[in-house]
Parts: C-alpha cells; structure tokens; sequence
C-alpha cells in the first residue's frame, strides 16, 4: 500500500492533484496540439486528415457537432468559429439527444466528433448512425485508436496526452486549439477571410501558449484568495457573451463538479429572462469580461448585477480598468484576438473550481458519482 501511495505521488509529478498538474500542463497541451501543423513563418496549417476532405467541408451547408459534457462545450465554441471564419451553417447537438430523435442526416453531410476518451457511448452511437446514413464522420479526439478515432473517416487528434483528473481541463484547451486550427485552415481555402487576417489568427493563436503561461505565473495566488472568500457560497451564477458564453457554461461546469456546489451558466444578456431573479447579497456572479466587440454591453450586464447587490467576480482583460472598478474580485489575463480568448478565459475558471474544491476538502480528482468517461448510456 505504502508503494501504491508513493506510485501515485510520483505520477503527479510533485503536484497535490491531478487535476493542478493538468491545468498547469496547458502550455504544453496548447503548444503540442499545434505542434508540426501551425508554421508561423511559412504561414501554413497542416492537417492531413482534414485535407483530405477538405473540398467537402468547404462545400457542406451544414456542420453537425455531436458531443457530450466538457467536449459539448467545445463545440459551441467551435460554432461560432466555423460560422464567423468560414460562413458554414453549425449545428451543435448533444450526442444523447442526436442520437434518439431520428436527426435528418443526408448523404455527404459532415458530422464533427469531439472526444477526449473517444469512448463515450451516447457519441459513439450518434456517429454510428450518422455513418450509416452516408455521413463523412471527422473527430476531434485526444486517444489515440479509440472508438471514435477508429470510426472517423478523418480528423485530428488532439495532443493533450493522457488526462487523469474526472473534470477535463487540458483536453478541453487543446480541443478549442484544434478547433481553431481546423476553423481558419478551412477559412483560409474558401477564402471567406482574407490574407491579412489569415496571418493575424495565425499569430494570435501561436501567442495562446506563452498567454496562457503568465496567466498560473501570475494569477494563482490571487484565484485561491478568491476560492478562499466564496468557498461556503450555495450558489453561483456564470455569465459571458460570444466566444465567452460556452467558456461561462463550462465554469459552471467545472464548479459543481469539482465542489458540488449548485452552479448556472447562461448568456450575459438571458439574464433578465430569470436568473436576475436570484441576484442578492449573497449571490456570487462570475463574469467572462475579456475585451472583445460585446464589451460594453457585458459592462452593463455588470452594472445590472451590482445595482441588485451581487457579488461580482470578473475575468477581465489586463488593464480594464473599468471593470475593475465594477468587480469586487477580478482576475486579469493577457489581451488576446476574442477568436482565441476563450482557451485564456477558461484556465481562470479551472482554478477557480479546484482551489475551491480544495478548500472544501473535496476529492477533486475523482468526484463523487462521476466518471471520467461515460461508456454506458
Ligand atoms: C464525462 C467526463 C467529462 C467529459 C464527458 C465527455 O462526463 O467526466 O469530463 O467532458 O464525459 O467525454 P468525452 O471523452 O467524450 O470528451
């Protein structure tokens, strides 16, 4: 048992959890899921898997995403981004819904898989239907010759190596990153943007790594202050706008898995359509603020929670200084493109769950009732 103690301490790597070495592992997972495919200075994306089929995205009127949990959330940031860069219509489906309803799906459609484990059943089976209706089946999967890898007609893994912790943290960042990839490479060939912009991305998204780096050497001792403070909390509320609104879905996410405690996620501005209800004083409201062409209203949404005394705690851009004003707590981060702002915005979130979880002693690694994938339905 003593060896058994000892295996597992020498596994994390010196960390006291699992899910900490995989947040701090980010830079990495970031930087090796662009590595070998995102040349700065020849100002390429290679994919090969997805060239492949490429004249058949570039033609498709419609995407279909099918995943589940933290994988579903990718997804709805993979939308946005294939329908602003690449002008194709995205539909993001939960695989267990997709798969019961007897979804119309047309020969040549193109249905994108998102996976960490590539075993989860509802996706699996969703996509085995899909197949059989002569779907072209792409994955965005991290293990290597899983289910889903297998069944896929092409794809791209994602290189976040192995992820132990229940709550998926680096797969989730290096998903968005290969999301991205896919997103402006496919841009890129139907010319839906141009040169300049093209190398822009490129750019922005190679600074992702070294972003997402200042953000645990700068912000960690601050975000554990913060876990500290709103530990005891009974609810929590999550609200972003755009690119930020799947990144306020998945922070509620990560905060009733990792601490049980009751968390919602919802657009910045659906707030006034009930969950304004709950605002008081003891209502914590986490704010996905980062500069971006929504920043202003989001600002509102901001004053409206604290006029009805909510506690606001911001994730905001390094220098805003008017959300700062605004905040009670604020973690800053570095300024980035909105298109990659959400794989800087996230990593907040993730540390905000597992400080908290750690603080309410909670067994962050493994969750209570949860698994780290889901191969029953
Ligand atoms: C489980 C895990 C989540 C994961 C989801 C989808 O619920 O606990 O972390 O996001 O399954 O898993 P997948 O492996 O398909 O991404």
């Amino acid at each position: 048992q003593k060896l058994d103690l000892e295996l597992a301490a020498i596994e994390k790597g010196g960390y006291d959890h699992f899910m900490l070495k995989e947040i701090i592992e980010q830079p990495q997972a970031i930087f090796d899921s662009m590595r070998g495919r995102l040349d700065l200075d020849k100002l390429t994306i290679t994919l090969s898997g997805i060239e492949q089929y490429a004249e058949q995205i570039c033609k498709a009127n419609r995407i279909v995403i099918v995943s589940c949990g933290t994988s579903w959330h990718a997804g709805l940031v993979a939308e946005y981004l294939i329908e602003e860069l690449c002008r194709i219509n995205v539909e993001v489906e939960y695989a267990s819904e997709f798969r019961y309803r007897n979804p119309i799906v047309n020969e040549g459609d193109v249905i994108l898989a998102i996976s960490q484990s590539g075993e989860t059943a509802d996706t699996l089976v969703a996509l085995e239907n899909a197949k059989s209706k002569g779907a072209i089946i792409l994955g965005v999967v991290n293990v290597v010759g899983s289910s889903i890898a297998r069944l896929s007609h092409a794809g791209a893994y994602t290189h976040a190596g192995p992820e132990i912790g229940v709550a998926s943290t680096k797969a989730f960042t290096a998903q968005l990153t290969v999301l991205e990839l896919i997103a402006i490479k496919i841009a890129h060939i139907k010319k839906t943007i141009d040169e300049q912009q093209y190398a822009h991305l490129l750019k922005e998204l190679s600074a992702v790594p070294d972003k997402v780096q200042t953000i645990l050497d700068t912000q960690l001792p601050k975000i554990r202050e913060i876990a500290r403070k709103y530990k005891d909390a009974r609810d929590f509320l999550y609200l972003g706008r755009g690119y930020n609104f799947p990144i306020a879905l998945e922070g509620a996410l990560k905060l009733k898995e990792i601490t049980y405690i009751h968390a919602e996620g919802y657009p910045a501005a659906e707030m006034k359509h009930g969950p304004i209800a709950l605002v008081d004083e003891n209502l914590p409201v986490v704010f996905v603020a980062t500069k971006d062409r929504y920043h202003e209203k989001i600002v509102s949404n901001i004053q409206e929670v604290k006029a009805r005394k909510g506690r606001i705690i911001a994730v905001i851009t390094e220098g805003d200084e008017v959300s700062k004003g605004l905040a009670e707590d604020y973690i800053e981060i570095p300024d980035a493109d909105e298109i990659v702002a959400p794989i800087l915005s996230v990593i907040p979130l993730q540390l905000l769950s597992y400080y908290m979880g750690v603080e309410r002693n909670q067994d962050v690694d493994k969750p209570r009732n949860l698994a780290k994938s889901v191969t029953v339905e």
